[in-house]
């Protein structure tokens, strides 16, 4: 077993890009902030690297990962651009869309990124932290949410400090994400497109975008493996659509209402997005015994907010 480590958090900067560049490749994992939320990010061409983010996660290895890279030229590499998947790209490249697409057979990723499937998962994240460590690298970076597997999604580098001490040597902090959500996944048809996971960039972003029917329905659901697990989850039970705290319950609010946080005073969804995470975060070092959380409009990205919901509930 390798000796035990401590965690360093090093504000984003020169220094730790190179230090964590030096890390990723030595086959290290190193967590990373993008858009949406913090990665816990390693060389996706080596698979003993790939293998230690699953071993930090404890992650399930039929669950494949996201390949992150820097530019759309990289991305070719990896994986075949349907006209699709091509106009998708153009129009939320950079951003916090993820394309399930046919990788290459010369892609030279690790077989454990995709978990055995034909397919791999990618994102052209926004954020100049991760995209200057795919750089400074020199290599596609695999990166799931960097939290203990089916544990609440980090959106703070003490999120990540909480949830993996003594599993990653460094944690670049550059601050809470943007987004708060995790990237929206599709898998692009000829005639369709299909909603794996929803996210920040929505199904009526995707309709306009391409003039294509975005369909999320029935089991097909399985192709995002980890949208079929309980998720996201707090230590404690989450009761949803509350409008006020029961005894021992620990409230999160929306919009004007009496609570113990509040996502977003004034009601707006895209702010309650980027809050979700630290609440239940808060929540769930609380005092209480249970967390309550006022109901969220179910239009934009709020689908997205109620889908992290629903699993962090189940
Ligand atoms: O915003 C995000 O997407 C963050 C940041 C770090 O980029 N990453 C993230 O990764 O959320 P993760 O591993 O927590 O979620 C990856 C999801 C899982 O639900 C997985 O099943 C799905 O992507 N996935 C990965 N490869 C796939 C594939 N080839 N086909 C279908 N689903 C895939
Ligand atoms: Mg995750």
């Amino acid at each position: 077993p390798n000796p035990a480590f401590s965690t360093r958090i090093c504000p984003y900067g020169r220094e730790a890009l190179r230090e964590a560049a030096l890390l990723i490749r030595a086959g290290e994992p190193v967590a990373v902030p993008t858009e949406t939320v913090y990665g816990l990010a390693a060389d996706a061409t080596d698979s003993s690297a790939v293998a230690a983010i699953y071993s930090a996660k404890g992650r399930p290895s039929f669950n494949p990962l996201i390949v992150h890279v820097a530019d759309k030229e990289m991305a070719e590499q990896l994986a075949v651009f349907s006209p699709v998947a091509e106009k998708l790209a153009a129009r939320f490249w950079p951003g916090a869309l993820t394309m399930v697409l046919p990788v290459r057979d010369t892609s030279g990723l690790s077989p454990l990124v995709m978990a055995g499937l034909p397919t791999v998962a990618l994102r052209l994240p926004a954020h100049p932290a991760m995209r200057a460590l795919i750089r400074e690298s020199g290599r596609p970076l695999a990166a799931p949410s960097a939290n203990r597997s089916g544990a609440i999604s980090p959106t703070r580098a003490e999120h990540v400090l909480a949830s993996l001490n003594g599993k990653v040597r460094l944690i670049l902090d550059e601050g809470p994400t943007s987004e708060g959500l995790e990237s929206t996944i599709v898998a692009p048809e000829a005639d369709r497109i299909r909603l794996l996971r929803p996210g920040p960039v929505t199904a009526q972003m995707l309709e306009q975008a391409t003039g294509l029917a975005v369909v999320t329905s029935g089991d097909e659901k399985i192709e995002a493996p980890g949208q079929l697990e309980s998720h996201y989850a707090p230590s404690k039970p989450v009761r949803l659509n509350a409008l006020k705290a029961e005894k021992d319950e620990y409230l999160i609010g929306f919009g004007l209402m009496p609570c113990n946080i509040n996502l977003s005073p004034d009601a707006d969804v895209q702010e309650a997005a980027a809050n979700l995470f630290a609440a239940l975060h808060i929540a769930d070092a609380s005092a209480a015994t249970q967390i309550a959380v006022a109901p969220i409009p179910d239009a934009g990205i709020g689908i997205a907010i109620n889908d992290r919901l629903q699993r962090a509930a189940a």
